[in-house]
């Protein structure tokens, strides 16, 4: 059975792949979040009640294992993170109806609902496993604390996922060759026993639901591929501390699997934006739920459909097998509804090449907006760059190509001269007709409009403004308005009034993909009140008759700017990469545990500034763990002209016996601290993760001054 034509009457919701909590956001992200903002916008503008909610995904080994680097506790550093995306998509107007987090309350409580159901269910068994384990640190290595080969295509993988090839998910025990990443050596196996989702028992279901399911048609094919054979058991547990309890008492120890959680906040976070506005504005469970309510049972009833909410998932194309295999068994376990569209979006590469963070091959978010442009520059480039299952190269010249070409040389061209002309001469919209011919130029334009919407091309929705501002310059170029203007008033009056009338059109339909720059020219308009707030049918309502002498709306990107940004990034790849290479063979540990390079401060200090940092060569006397502080250690140092008390977070990371006689180099006017009861009296200087000493390289006396 296929579903009512989008926009319906019912209530949507529109989801992201939530980020991981664990860094910063690059280009790539970004994408995600810039088609599922444009999505949400555009089911809005053509009048459907849409909730556009995500939130920071704080649990797992990706947030795990990067803490642990920073030797900071997990829950802090995924809300720093969670802090920091917040602000970034409102500078991308990335504009969430409501984004929480999955460490959240509601998050929990639906969390455990889920399984507490899939238990009552039946479809939750125990076994026992063969579990990764690191013999050597005595600790079970869950997911990305191992890496080896995939068994599917043989590529170098994760331990739960093959990110480098098939992308498959991978279970519990089956990557081969396991090497642990936390000391590097090969992992044993502890048997262990694991609460896991019976997933054979949605496998015909799954079938149905691949049937229904529209989208982008890689969230189709590859799960069926992926479902061919029986489905095998879902591993939901594993053995670690951060993470939400598997309910019941028996099980403490047990945490729930990262992507039990993570899709569940979808959920959740539009359970809390229901409950911001009301129930009677937004109904979740009338979204979530089957006419509102749970319907157990392995099966799909066809009646079901369009009974409920229109769900929509925009993801990157790396998990889909999470989204199209997982997600539908785990919401049919708890009697839920199903998505209706999955939308997974091809990646983003870096000037032909694969974005790599480890070798710092990334455009920032931050980067992007620190060089000075407007976020709704990137959204266009990123939303229209290609089809939205391939893949887009980012590079600064096609970028400014693009902007020049397209957004300045046609959109932004055509909307000033067509209100500077009015305004000139009109004093705003000139008492005229729109013409027939513009009228239907307009009407197309919105039907174009809501056929890519229909069909989920967010590509298509995107190039729509810029295309009837094509329209308007060969309109205007060909009646020559300029001419028109002392013999045939009248015949200048209607052209101008028609391409008015074009600018607001564009003003709505850019609004998805360029929302601040679209404000900017409604209030050029002289408009009143926002375009955020307007529907399609707004579009050939008669603009205001007055309005100021208008701005121009995009300006041009430099060759200038554009060299040095490429000379930016080309520096920083090479760094990274001779940084890479040099360590090839004695330690490859940087290239295998995703190192993120930051990009090299632009701020430049002064001599005198520098000159104010006090660091001195010392010898370590004596280092003394602090009880109740596992990675603190309490030293004693020699800076030549006195003996120094420094409280250093070494200890996870050096023998402690071997610290004593070590020479080190120290910041010695460094702020006074008290860490656990202990005064820490400068700060011994380390490079990266690990911890790695600064020492000197011959035998400048205790006290020298680094210079
Ligand atoms: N936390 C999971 C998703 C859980 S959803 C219940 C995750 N996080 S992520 O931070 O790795 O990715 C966030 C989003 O960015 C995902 O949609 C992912 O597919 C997308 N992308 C990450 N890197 C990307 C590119 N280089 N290119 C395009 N999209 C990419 O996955
Ligand atoms: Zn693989």
């Amino acid at each position: 059975m296929s579903h009512d034509q989008l926009p319906t009457e019912r209530p949507a919701v529109v989801t992201c792949g939530l980020p991981y909590a664990n860094g910063n956001l690059h280009v790539g992200h970004l994408r995600t979040y810039v088609d599922g903002d444009l999505f949400s916008r555009a089911l809005k503008r053509a009048g459907q009640n849409t909730a556009f909610v995500c939130g920071s995904d704080m649990h797992g080994t990706p947030v795990a294992v990067n803490a642990a680097k920073e030797g900071v506790d997990p829950k802090e550093f995924a809300l720093r993170h969670h802090e920091q995306y917040i602000e970034r998509f409102e500078q991308f107007n990335i504009a969430f109806d409501n984004y929480g987090h999955t460490h959240d309350e509601t998050n929990t409580e639906l969390t455990q609902s889920f399984v507490e159901s899939w238990i009552e269910n039946d479809h939750i068994h125990e076994k026992e496993i063969e579990v990764a384990w690191d013999a050597e640190e005595e600790q079970p290595l869950p997911d990305r604390y191992v890496e080896g080969t995939c068994p599917y295509c043989g590529e170098h993988a994760r331990g739960d996922e093959c990110d480098d090839g098939c992308q498959r998910h991978l279970e519990p025990g089956e990557i081969e060759n396991p090497v642990s990443t936390v000391t590097g050596n090969p992992a044993e196996y502890r048997k262990q026993p694991h609460k896991f989702l019976k997933l054979a028992d949605f496998q015909s279901y799954l079938q149905g639901f691949l049937n229904r399911l529209e989208g982008t048609d890689n969230a189709r094919n590859q799960p069926r591929e992926w479902i061919e054979g029986e489905l095998e058991d879902l591993c939901i547990t594993r053995d670690m501390d951060w993470g939400i309890d598997y309910p019941g008492e028996s099980e403490e120890d047990l945490v729930l699997y990262v992507w039990v959680d993570a899709p569940i906040e979808y959920v959740s976070s539009t359970k809390q934006y229901s409950e911001r506005v009301g129930t009677d504005t937004y109904d979740w469970e009338q979204v979530w739920k089957i006419g509102g309510e749970s319907q157990h049972g392995t099966e799909w009833n066809d009646e079901w459909t369009d009974k409920s909410g229109e769900i929509i998932h925009i993801i990157g194309r790396d998990i889909i097998q999470h989204h199209c295999v997982f997600w539908p068994a785990m919401l049919r376990g708890a009697g839920y509804n199903e998505p209706r569209g999955v939308l997974a979006t091809g990646f983003v590469g870096i000037d032909g090449k694969a974005l790599s963070t480890s070798r710092n091959r990334a455009i920032w978010a931050e980067e992007y907006l620190d060089a000075g442009f407007h976020p709704d520059l990137f959204r266009y480039y990123i939303a229209t760059g290609s089809d939205l299952e391939n893949d887009i190269d980012f590079s600064w010249d096609r970028f400014a190509e693009r902007v020049n070409g397209e957004l300045v040389g046609n959109l932004g061209n055509f909307c000033y001269r067509a209100l500077l002309f009015a305004q000139r001469n009109y004093g705003g919209t000139p008492d005229a007709e729109t013409s027939e011919e513009i009228t239907a130029e307009i009407e197309n334009a919105l039907e174009q409009f809501r056929e890519a919407l229909r069909e989920y091309d967010i590509r298509a929705i995107g190039n729509i403004a810029v295309e009837l501002a094509a329209v308007g310059n060969e309109y205007i170029q060909r009646n020559e308005p300029w001419n028109l203007v002392d013999d045939q008033p009248e015949k200048a009056a209607q052209v101008i009034r028609d391409c008015v009338q074009l600018s607001k059109a564009c003003a709505i339909l850019m609004q998805p993909v360029m929302p601040g720059k679209a404000e900017a020219l409604w209030t050029s308009l002289g408009e009143t009140g926002a375009v955020v707030e307007t529907t399609l049918g707004d579009a050939l309502e008669t603009p205001p008759t007055e309005f100021a002498e208008p701005t121009e709306l995009f300006s041009k990107v430099e060759s200038e700017h554009v060299e040095s940004l490429n000379e930016e990034l080309r520096e920083r790849v090479e760094a990274a990469e001779q940084d890479s290479t040099a360590g090839e063979g004695e330690d490859s540990e940087a290239d295998s545990t995703d190192v993120d390079l930051e990009p090299l401060e632009e701020e430049r200090i002064s001599f005198e500034e520098f000159q104010g940092v006090d660091m001195r060569v010392g010898e370590i006397l004596d280092a003394e763990p602090i009880e109740g502080a596992d990675k603190l250690l309490k030293l004693d140092v020699d800076l030549g002209v006195e003996t120094r008390q420094v409280v250093a977070g070494l200890r996870e990371l050096h023998e402690v016996d071997s610290l004593p006689g070590t020479r080190v180099i120290v910041l010695a006017n460094m702020e006074k601290a008290e860490l656990f009861g202990h005064e820490s009296n400068g700060m011994v200087l380390a490079a990266g993760e690990e911890a790695d000493l600064l020492t000197t390289h011959e035998d400048a006396p205790l006290g020298t001054r680094v210079k």
